[in-house]
C-alpha cells in the first residue's frame, strides 16, 4: 500500500467504503464473506434510522456546549443485548435520564443535550480476540451485533444475520424514545415528581433536599404566571439523540446516506458515533470513515493518547475547526486525570481547536472485586469527575459533559453509591453484558453531584455571549 493510501491526511476521495483500504482494528472473522457482503447489500437499502437534520440540530447544540451555554449528557448500556429488548428497560433508562437532566438544567441554568448511548450500541472492542475458560479456548464475545455471549463454539462464531437483528431493534428503540420525548411522557413536571421519589427514597436524602426544593419552588412559581406544561410544548417535549460506537465499518457503511438538504454524507444509524480508545489510528480504518460523514462524532481520549497524537486526529476529524463537531470522550482514570489532561487541554487551546470537552468517569475506573466481578468504585467515578472539573478550572476551559455507563434497573454492577453496594452485594442483580453500569440511584447521584460542580464552574467561568 502505498503511503498516500495509507494516511488519510494526504488521501483526497473519500468514500463510504473508503475504509477498507487501510488497516482496521476489531475486525470480526465471519467464515461466510458472501452472506456478510449480502446482509450488508440488504442494509443498504434499508430505510435511515435518523435524519441527517437532526444530527445537524444535535451539532448545534454541542456547539453551544463547547462556547459554556450547555451541559452534555451522554450515556446508556455499555452493550445493548437483544434478550433485553423490552419496553420496560427503554423507559426506565429514559425516565432516569431525564430526572438526571433536570437536576443538571437547573444547575448550569442552561440547556442539559440529551444523548443516549441507545437504539445502536451493540458492537465491543476486546482486549484480545479470544477467550479462555477452563482450558477451552473461543473466539471473545463482540457484542450482539456480531456474534452471542453463551460459551459455546457456535455462539461465538460472528454471524452478519445479527445486523439485521440490531438494525431492527435499533429502529424500535428508537420510535419509542422518539414517543416518549415527544408525546407527553417527557413532561418537565413528571420527570421533577419522579426526582421528588428518589430524593425521599434515598438513604443520602438530606444531601438532595435543597436542591430538589429550589426546583420544586421554581416550577411553582412557573405555573402561577401560566408557564405550564399545557400551554408551553416545551416544557412537554424533550429533545433527545442517540449514539453509539460506531466500530463495526461495514454495518455503519451500510447506513451512510447522502442528505438530499446538503448533498453530505451522514451516518444514519445515529445522531453521532465515537470512536473507540482502541480504534483511533490516525491511519487506520476507522478514522478514514469517521473524516468523512458530517455527524456530530467522539473521540475516546486515554492514556495512550500524546498531546501531539490528539493534534493530529483534531486535524483530520475537523480541519474546518466547527464547534460541536468534536466531543473529545476522557477517559484516563481518576488517579491519571491530572497527568494526561492538562496536557492534552493546552495543546488543543494553543492551536485555538474549538472542542467539547466530555468526561467519561467509567472506563479507566474497572477494578477486580475481591468476588472476581468486574465493577467500578462509585468513589471513583466521583472522583474522576471532579478531577476533570479541577482542571478545566485551572485551564479556564470548559468541563463540557460527562459520558456514563447505566441503567434504568436496580442492578449491583458498580459498588459503593449512597446504598453503599459491597463487593459481596455484587452478586445480586450484576447483569451487563460487558462493563459495570451505574444503577438507577447511583445515576441520579452523580447527576446531583455534577450539579453542584457545575453550578460552581458556570459562576466563576462566566459563559461566553453568542456571536451575532
Ligand atoms: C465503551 O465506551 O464501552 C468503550 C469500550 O470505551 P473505550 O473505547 O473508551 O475503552
Ligand atoms: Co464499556
Amino acid at each position: 500500500m502505498s503511503r498516500s493510501a495509507a494516511n488519510p491526511s494526504q488521501a483526497s476521495a473519500w468514500s463510504p467504503a473508503s475504509w477498507r483500504g487501510f488497516p482496521v482494528e476489531q475486525v470480526p472473522h465471519y467464515p461466510d464473506a458472501a452472506a456478510l457482503a449480502a446482509v450488508e447489500g440488504q442494509i443498504a437499502k434499508f430505510p435511515p434510522l435518523v435524519f441527517a437534520g437532526e444530527a445537524r440540530k444535535l451539532k448545534r447544540a454541542l456547539g453551544d456546549v463547547a462556547q459554556g451555554r450547555a451541559f452534555l449528557l451522554q450515556g446508556g448500556d455499555c452493550a445493548e443485548a437483544f434478550a433485553e429488548h423490552a419496553a420496560d428497560n427503554i423507559r426506565d433508562f429514559f425516565r432516569v435520564f431525564l430526572q438526571m437532566a433536570v437536576v443538571m438544567t437547573f444547575a448550569a441554568a442552561s440547556p442539559v443535550v440529551k444523548v443516549g448511548r441507545i437504539a445502536g450500541q451493540f458492537a465491543k472492542p476486546r482486549s484480545a480476540p479470544n477467550e479462555t475458560v477452563g482450558g477451552v479456548e473461543l473466539p471473545s464475545y463482540r457484542g450482539d451485533i456480531v456474534n452471542g455471549i453463551d460459551f459455546d463454539a457456535a455462539s461465538r462464531i460472528p454471524d452478519p444475520q445479527r445486523q439485521l437483528d440490531a438494525y431492527r431493534q435499533s429502529a424500535a428503540t428508537l420510535n419509542l424514545l422518539r414517543a416518549f420525548a415527544t408525546g407527553g411522557y417527557a413532561n418537565l413536571e413528571n420527570a421533577h415528581r419522579w426526582m421528588l421519589g428518589f430524593v425521599e427514597d434515598s438513604p443520602q436524602s438530606s444531601r438532595y433536599e435543597e436542591l430538589a426544593g429550589r426546583i420544586t419552588e421554581t416550577l411553582g412559581f412557573m405555573k402561577a404566571i401560566g408557564l405550564d406544561a399545557e400551554s408551553h410544548q416545551e416544557l412537554r417535549q424533550t429533545d433527545f439523540y442517540t449514539s453509539h460506537e460506531a466500530l463495526l465499518l461495514g454495518y455503519e457503511q451500510a447506513l451512510t446516506r447522502v442528505d438530499s438538504t446538503s448533498g453530505d454524507p451522514y451516518a444514519t444509524s445515529g445522531h453521532m458515533l465515537w470512536i473507540g480508545d482502541r480504534t483511533r489510528q490516525p491511519d487506520h480504518g476507522h478514522v478514514e470513515y469517521f473524516r468523512g460523514i458530517k455527524n456530530p462524532i467522539g473521540l475516546k481520549c486515554g492514556p495512550s493518547l500524546t498531546p501531539d497524537g490528539l493534534l493530529r486526529l483534531v486535524d483530520l476529524l475537523n480541519p474546518e475547526n466547527e464547534a460541536g463537531r468534536l466531543t473529545l470522550i476522557c477517559r484516563f482514570g481518576a488517579d491519571q486525570v491530572g497527568n494526561h489532561l492538562p496536557a492534552l487541554v493546552r495543546a488543543v487551546e494553543r492551536e485555538g481547536r474549538t472542542v467539547v470537552w466530555s468526561c467519561d468517569p467509567m472506563h479507566g475506573n474497572t477494578v477486580k472485586a475481591s468476588t472476581g466481578y468486574k465493577t467500578r468504585p462509585f468513589e471513583r467515578i466521583m472522583g474522576e469527575i471532579r478531577s476533570f472539573f479541577q482542571v478545566h478550572a485551572a485551564e479556564g476551559t470548559y468541563a463540557g459533559g460527562i459520558h456514563l455507563e447505566m441503567t434504568g434497573k436496580n442492578v449491583t454492577e458498580c459498588t459503593g453509591g449512597a446504598r453503599a453496594i459491597s463487593d459481596a452485594d455484587l452478586q445480586d442483580r450484576y447483569h451487563t453484558y460487558c462493563d459495570p453500569r451505574l444503577n438507577a440511584e447511583q445515576a441520579i447521584e452523580v447527576a446531583f453531584m455534577v450539579a453542584e460542580l457545575l453550578k460552581k464552574e458556570r459562576r466563576d467561568v462566566p459563559q461566553q455571549v453568542a456571536a451575532e
